[in-house]
């Protein structure tokens, strides 16, 4: 038998991929570009073993055993074998491509919450597939074919999908373009507003938009494009206030064109707006003093909660004053509603607490994840696989969780 196991990290896209040029092959109009988050809060976990004694191919998601019909899932499970076939083996190596395989993958966060889930589940599942069959290369490609935004979660740092040109979508690949330290000390910071199934999934809705959207076009043909030089040009000067502002523009831009799609599709609830109300007042203060590297910057992916980005100069702060607008529910203790890492309560001027309105009211948010900007997916040691190293067989499952 050959194992392994692996883990893979969230990303955030700060220039948004929505649509696509090819529904098939998972070809995006446009590039995106996305921050890797630390795996030590939110990561998938995928274990694969292949053996000669496995009688058919099996599949266990969240400890629950799951068709391995998805076409997704077999589109990966097909290219890194094609890639296998490829290699030049030694000996006896080359009968495990006829074996069966066992694939475990597990997620420490909700499924489908608009937390990105797919994009660590595809990427974990890939790099796992790539290690137990000895591909070597760019994995990208191949995790882009089960969710786009999953060939993004293949590196670390700050990640730029290139839509590609060619029709096969070769070129359609993931690369690195900063390290995870490119802006130091900077924290993540999830608000998490609905953790439940979004109502219009993003394959739904993008092709939804696509279809019926002008505002879209004026999007892929000019809006999105100019962005994206401005975005590079913000990142190698490292100039943090005006990363912030475009990252903001094209969250909005990318929710204006759901509200344009018809039927529209409606991620941001109330809940959303009044976090990012709460960002823009909090950098006029920091602009009127002149403070422009303690900005904070909000995006919104197909769901209603908000991922902020935040300095770690003022992440106590800024903090003190995200838990005063949105304070958990009297029957939330502060260790449930702030996961991750920790920060100090801090007294915080007039000029702050005059930004807090009627609207926010306790228990709006359902936890606040408070994490970092990390690398990409690892290898894990032995101890630490989900299979059973005898049997191939998922150590838990939810019958005997
Ligand atoms: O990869 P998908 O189909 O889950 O697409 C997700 C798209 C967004 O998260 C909304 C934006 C992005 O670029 O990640």
């Amino acid at each position: 038998m050959r194992s392994v196991t692996c883990t893979a990290p969230v990303n955030i896209a700060v220039i948004k991929y929505w649509g696509k040029r090819d529904e098939k092959l998972i070809l995006p109009l446009n590039d995106s570009i996305s921050f890797t988050l630390s795996q030590d809060q939110m990561c998938a976990t995928t274990a694969v073993s292949i053996s000669p004694t496995f009688t058919e191919d099996k599949f266990w998601l969240n400890g629950k055993e799951e068709s391995l019909e998805n076409p997704r899932v077999q589109n990966c499970l097909k290219e890194v074998r094609r890639r296998a076939s490829k290699r030049k083996f030694e000996g006896s190596d080359e009968d495990f491509l006829s074996w069966h395989v066992h694939i475990c993958s597990a997620n420490n966060f909700p499924t489908a919450a608009g937390l990105a889930s797919s994009a660590a589940g595809y990427a974990c599942l890939v790099f796992a597939l790539g290690q137990v069959y000895g591909v070597e290369g760019d994995l990208s490609s191949v995790a882009r074919q089960g969710s786009g935004s999953a060939c993004r979660s293949i590196y670390g740092g700050l990640v730029r999908w290139h839509k590609g040109e060619l029709e096969d979508g070769t070129d359609s690949v993931a690369r690195p373009i900063a390290s995870a330290d490119h802006f130091p000390d900077l924290r993540v910071i999830i608000c998490v507003a609905n953790a439940g199934r979004k109502k219009v999934g993003s394959t739904e809705g993008m092709k939804r938009t696509v279809q019926t959207s002008r505002l879209m076009q004026h999007r892929v043909k000019e809006s999105v494009l100019l962005r994206l030089d401005a975005i590079m040009e913000a990142i190698k000067e490292k100039d943090w206030s005006s990363f912030c502002d475009l990252t903001m523009a094209d969250s909005n831009e990318m929710h204006a064109v759901c509200q344009d799609t018809f039927p529209p599709c409606v991620y941001m609830n109330d809940t959303s707006h009044s976090v990012s109300s709460l960002v823009h007042q909090y950098n006029d203060i920091k602009e009127s003093q002149g403070s422009f590297s303690q900005k904070v910057c909000y995006t919104f992916d197909a769901g209603p909660n908000a991922c902020l980005f935040v300095p770690g100069v003022v992440i106590d702060e800024f903090m003190t004053l995200l838990l005063r607008a949105f304070p958990p529910s009297a029957s939330q203790n502060m260790n449930d509603y702030v996961r991750g890492h920790q920060t100090q309560t801090m007294p915080v001027s007039q000029a702050y607490l005059s930004l807090l309105d009627d609207e926010c009211q306790a228990g709006q948010l359902k936890f606040i994840v408070h994490t970092k900007v990390g690398e990409g997916p690892r290898v894990l040691d032995d101890s630490a696989t989900l299979l059973d190293a005898e049997t191939g067989m998922p150590k838990v499952t939810n019958d005997s969780a």
